[in-house]
């Protein structure tokens, strides 16, 4: 298959001269010859993990190589638990080890995790190197291979130690979608449902009608999902890359979500869930404040579970609840900034909201305990 027939997609991340093409299609990760152009030499560090390895790095590697690019392999150990300084360091070693130099691209293959990982260590190796996402999970397609933002967990918060470190491509190559477990799908469809829910209502009427569709991996179907989500994730980012305006919106139901995953320990929920149960829990906060309706939470929560999605977070202390979400980078000036919804396809941060009402949901819409 050529690149053309393969790729049925290509969008822009528009920001002056580090603007980058996202490369949907199916087919895409042995078509060296769109990544070629990205490279500034004919070397490439290629990290991914010990689940997606056996799957797809061979394809990816050889292919390279068959161009003439030479590769180093740096594969991880898989898991949001080893998204860390030990695992960083890891990668750092390899690089020197094989004396990678600042010209070499490093290839991240694999998910948010290894995304994040690998995107934090180009952005710090040798002070920055070319740096391309390959994402294979629904998530880090539609969402976190888009954008620049790297990091890594500490104990005390997630993702608290990153950069802003801008991809030159992003290969998005759908048919990797075929390996990847149903739960991990749905937690994909997560932040598809957040981009209707923060600013496209038509799109969330479209989740409504092709969620069966979408659960079914239908390639036309997931097409549509994949581009309306880039297309709404690049728009966000060209217009707001640092996060001092817009871009927080695409944290609806982080804050929430966030205290779920370090609160239950790494790893116990998947971001993606978290993200659901954060999401209803933002929508319940924002009826409570006279913004939405009753029908409008429970269409929130409905589409949550058509997509396989945990609805209900679980049941921690709302001391310990507001602990943990008070690590988090929204907070400005010591007050705790949350995202919430004005209607179904309108988002807004706000710091303006009551404490009593925070903790009557935090007591009260989480499981029973
Ligand atoms: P993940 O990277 O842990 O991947 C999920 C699981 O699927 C892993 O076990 C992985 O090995 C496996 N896998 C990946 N691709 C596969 C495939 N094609 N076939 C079979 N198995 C496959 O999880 P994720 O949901 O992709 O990412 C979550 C992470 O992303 C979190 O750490 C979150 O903080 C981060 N994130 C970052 C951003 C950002 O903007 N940088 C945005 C959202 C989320
Ligand atoms: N996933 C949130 C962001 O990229 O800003």
């Amino acid at each position: 298959m050529n690149a053309a027939a393969a790729t049925v997609a290509s969008l822009t991340v528009s920001l002056g001269e580090r603007s980058y093409p996202i490369r949907i299609g199916a087919g895409l990760l042995t078509q060296p010859k769109l990544i070629v152009p990205h490279l500034t030499q004919e070397r490439v560090a290629v990290v991914t993990n010990d689940t997606i390895a056996p799957l797809y790095l061979a394809a990816l590697v050889d292919s390279l190589k068959r161009i003439g690019v030479r590769t180093l392999e740096i594969v991880l150990p898989d898991g949001e638990q080893y998204k860390n300084w030990q695992t960083l360091n890891h990668v750092f070693d390899a690089l020197l080890e094989a004396r990678c130099e600042r010209g070499t691209a490093l290839i991240a293959l694999g998910g948010g995790v290894v995304g994040d990982i690998g995107g934090f260590a180009a952005a710090v190796y040798q002070r920055g190197m070319p740096f391309i996402q390959v994402p294979t999970t629904l998530l880090a397609l539609v969402d976190s291979s888009v954008g620049g933002k790297t990091a890594i967990n500490h104990p005390l918060g997630k993702n608290m130690i990153g950069a802003f470190y801008q991809p030159r491509l992003v290969l998005a190559d759908i048919a990797t979608l075929d390996t990847l477990p149903e739960r991990e799908y749905s937690a994909g469809l997560a932040e598809i449902v957040k981009y209707g829910l923060i600013r496209d209502a038509p799109f969330l009427d479209w989740l409504e009608a092709n969620m069966a569709r979408l659960r079914s991996r239908d390639r036309g179907a997931i097409i549509h999902a994949v581009v309306q989500s880039c297309q709404h994730k690049a728009e966000i980012v060209g217009a707001d890359e640092r996060e001092s305006g817009e871009r927080a919106l695409l944290n609806l139901g982080h804050t929430f979500g966030h205290a779920i995953e370090s609160g239950l320990g790494y790893g116990t929920w998947l971001h993606g869930e978290a993200v659901a149960a954060g999401m209803v829990l933002a929508a319940e906060l924002s009826a409570r404040m006279g913004l939405l309706s009753s029908t409008e939470v429970e269409r929130t929560r409905r589409l949550l579970q058509a997509a396989g999605l945990p609805t209900v977070a679980p049941r921690l202390a709302p001391e310990r609840y507001l602990e943990l979400m008070g690590h988090d980078k929204k907070v400005l000036a010591g007050r705790l900034r949350l995202v919430l919804l004005r209607r179904l396809g309108e988002a807004y941060v706000s710091a303006d909201f009551s404490h009593e009402k925070l903790v009557e949901v935090l007591e009260t819409c989480v499981a029973d305990g």
